[in-house]
This record gives C-alpha cells, sequence and structure tokens, in this order.
C-alpha cells in the first residue's frame, strides 16, 4: 500500500462528539485506524466507542493542543465549529474539510453566493439585518417566503415561515437581534441530497443521490436511489464536483436541492461532513459515507459505491422513538446512538430497509 498517507494504527481526530462522530470512530476502527474525539461537555455519543477523547470548550487551548499533538489527521462532525479552531488545527495537521470549505457553508449567505458563482441555480434571497432590510426584502418577495438565521441553524431551526399577511412590524419584533435572510418559498416536487468525497489529489466519487422527505423541517426519512431521469441525475452530479473542484474540497460535501416540476434543480444547502440522508450507505453500499471518509483522511483507495438494489432510511427521533419496537420484529437494520431523549426532535437513532 505505497500510495497510503497515513500508516494502519494512525489517529484520526474527531471535532465534535454526535453521532455522526459515533459513525465515523467506527469506520475509524473498522480500517484499523484509532479516533481521537475532542468535544465539549455534553451528550456525545462519540465519546464511548473511540479510542481516546478529551472533554474540553473549543477555547481550551491547552486542551486543543494536547488534541492536536496526539492525532495524525483532524475531521469534523459538526458544522459550527468555530472557524479560529479549524484554523489553529490547520497551522499543524490536514483537516477534512479545509477552512475554506467550513467558513462557507458556515453563513448561509456566503454558502449560496458560492453556489451561484459554480453555476447553480439559488431560490431568491435577501440579507436581512434591519427592519429596513425586512421591509425592503418582505416588498421584493411578494408571497410566501422563509426567514433563517445566517449561521447555526440545522434540522429547521431557527427558522420563520412568512406569508403575505405578515407585515414587517410584526416580523420584525421576532427576530430582531440576529441576521436573517429571506428566502422565498420554493414549490418543489421533491427534495434530493447528493454526496461527493473528494480527495486533495482530484480524485473523488460521487454517491448515489438521495431523495428526502422533512416534517417540521426535520428529515424523517430518505429514499436511495432518488427517482430521477438520468439527465437531471447527471446534471446535479456534474453540479456538485464543479462545487467541490471550486472549494478544493477534501473530504465529504453534501448538497441539498429543491427538484422542481422543470425537472431543474435549485440549490438549498451544503454540509462538509457525512449526512444525515446518507445512512443508508450503512447497509446499501459496500462502503458507507463514513468509512469512505476514513478511507479519503488515511489515503486507503476509496471503496465501491455503486449501488445494486434500493434502501430507505427512517429517522429515530425523540416522538417516534416508541415505534421501535416494532422495528426489531422487522427485517431492519438498526442503529441507535444512545443519546438522551427528553428534548424534543432529537435524533436518537435510525434504521435501514430494504425496499427491492
Ligand atoms: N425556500 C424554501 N422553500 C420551501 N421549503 C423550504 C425552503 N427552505 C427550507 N425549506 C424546508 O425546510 C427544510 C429545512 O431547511 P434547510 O434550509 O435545509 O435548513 P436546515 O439547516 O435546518 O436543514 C428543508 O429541507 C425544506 O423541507
Ligand atoms: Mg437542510
Amino acid at each position: 500500500m505505497s500510495n497510503v498517507l497515513l500508516p494502519l494504527g494512525s489517529s484520526i481526530g474527531i471535532l465534535g462528539g454526535g453521532q455522526l462522530g459515533r459513525m465515523i470512530a467506527m469506520s475509524c476502527i473498522e480500517l484499523g485506524y484509532k479516533s481521537f474525539v475532542y468535544c465539549p461537555q455534553g451528550d456525545n455519543p462519540a465519546v464511548e466507542v473511540s479510542s481516546q477523547h478529551i472533554i474540553g470548550d473549543w477555547n481550551n487551548n491547552l486542551l486543543l493542543n494536547k488534541f492536536i499533538s496526539s492525532v495524525d489527521a483532524v475531521t469534523i462532525e459538526f458544522e459550527n465549529i468555530p472557524i479560529e479552531v479549524i484554523q489553529k488545527v490547520e497551522q499543524k495537521l490536514l483537516v477534512y474539510p479545509n477552512s475554506k470549505v467550513l467558513r462557507t457553508s458556515q453563513y448561509r449567505p456566503y454558502e449560496k453566493k458560492y453556489a451561484k458563482l459554480s453555476g447553480i441555480d439559488v431560490p431568491r434571497w435577501w440579507l436581512v439585518n434591519s427592519k429596513n432590510d425586512l421591509e425592503f426584502a418582505m416588498n421584493e418577495l411578494d408571497g410566501k417566503g422563509i426567514l433563517k438565521t445566517s449561521s447555526f441553524g440545522y434540522d429547521g431551526k431557527g427558522q420563520l415561515k412568512i406569508t403575505k399577511k405578515d407585515t414587517p412590524d410584526k416580523i420584525w419584533e421576532i427576530i430582531k437581534g440576529k441576521e436573517f435572510i429571506l428566502e422565498e418559498f420554493v414549490n418543489f416536487n421533491s427534495e434530493i441530497s447528493f454526496l461527493i468525497c473528494r480527495r486533495k489529489n482530484k480524485e473523488f466519487c460521487m454517491f448515489p443521490p438521495t431523495e428526502n422527505k422533512h416534517k417540521d423541517g426535520i428529515l424523517n426519512k430518505s429514499i436511495a436511489p432518488a427517482d430521477l431521469s438520468e439527465e437531471t441525475w447527471l446534471s446535479g452530479a456534474a453540479k456538485v464536483s464543479k462545487l467541490a473542484e471550486d472549494l478544493d474540497l477534501n473530504g465529504l460535501l453534501a448538497v441539498e436541492f429543491f427538484l422542481l416540476e422543470n425537472g431543474k434543480l435549485l440549490f438549498n444547502e451544503m454540509a462538509p461532513r457525512p449526512h444525515n440522508s446518507f445512512h443508508w450507505t450503512m447497509d446499501g453500499l459496500s462502503c458507507s459515507q463514513f468509512n469512505q471518509l476514513v478511507r479519503c483522511i488515511t489515503g486507503v483507495p476509496f471503496g465501491d459505491i455503486s449501488i445494486s438494489s434500493s434502501w430507505e432510511m427512517i429517522n429515530l427521533l425523540s416522538e417516534n422513538f416508541s415505534d421501535l419496537t416494532k422495528y426489531y420484529s422487522e427485517k431492519n437494520k438498526i442503529y441507535l446512538y444512545n443519546k438522551n431523549g427528553i428534548k424534543t426532535k432529537r435524533k436518537l437513532g435510525h434504521i435501514n430497509r430494504l425496499i427491492n
């Protein structure tokens, strides 16, 4: 294995301790590597399956330095890690993804501008920093829209739907104090995600696209492969590989699109990490998204990701966790994250199921 960058047994640092980190750490073990999780105090399901961990704040330089000196490369499992942390790690080690990619995806205005620059269509949107901005944007919008916080939004959090009946005065009272974007409401046919894995040497692989069904802004179910015409499939894949190229991506990049009636794809958002909508890859492909990421980081050849059957993934949230008893007795693969389920809409696990 002369092209392997990191020898077997090397340690992969993972920033963040959530379920994505848990599944990355498990893939490190599968491939003969060690994992080292760094995360702040909280419910951290990655910790119990990692080789080593440090619980520390993002601004604890002493602990961060200890982490940096103990690992051979670093990845993230959570987008909102302060960019300064990534820049600090980057001085010593390769980070997957690099700080440029992460900075772009942390801030909705940047990711939309970047997607547009890369030649991808995005919904109409306006930056809202003041009541004047809001009045102007609502006037231009002239219909339904969605306000989204510029940063830190996930699982539909930090979003507010607005209609023609709403007044800027009323809405401003609700949102003032934070920066938002107002986005036109898209009457899409379906939601589709693409996932690419790309190495620094430009070698890349594209996972089969997935169709996603959301409930209250949070992913409920994914079906793969998405039922797309060949033209839409190829055009989506071309858009995502161009975006990855432009960003000089190293690691994974998931891109969420709205599919319109006319077959066109409209950019929604991107995430440079494993994505919930590709958890089915753990059973549906020879090589899961987590396994491929570890291969990418370590320099091991990419695994095969051709698809031969259809799969669905269902999220187990705090709300539908009691369905678990039913899933046990059916032909499902069950993955539980061992998380505390008291908070609402928490992702506690998922199931993968062969459709045909
Ligand atoms: N402009 C829009 N028009 C219609 N639905 C939208 C729009 N933006 C978001 N949504 C719905 O809300 C979900 C969550 O929004 P998204 O922008 O992906 O935020 P998050 O970061 O929370 O995932 C989307 O998957 C989609 O179902
Ligand atoms: Mg989303």
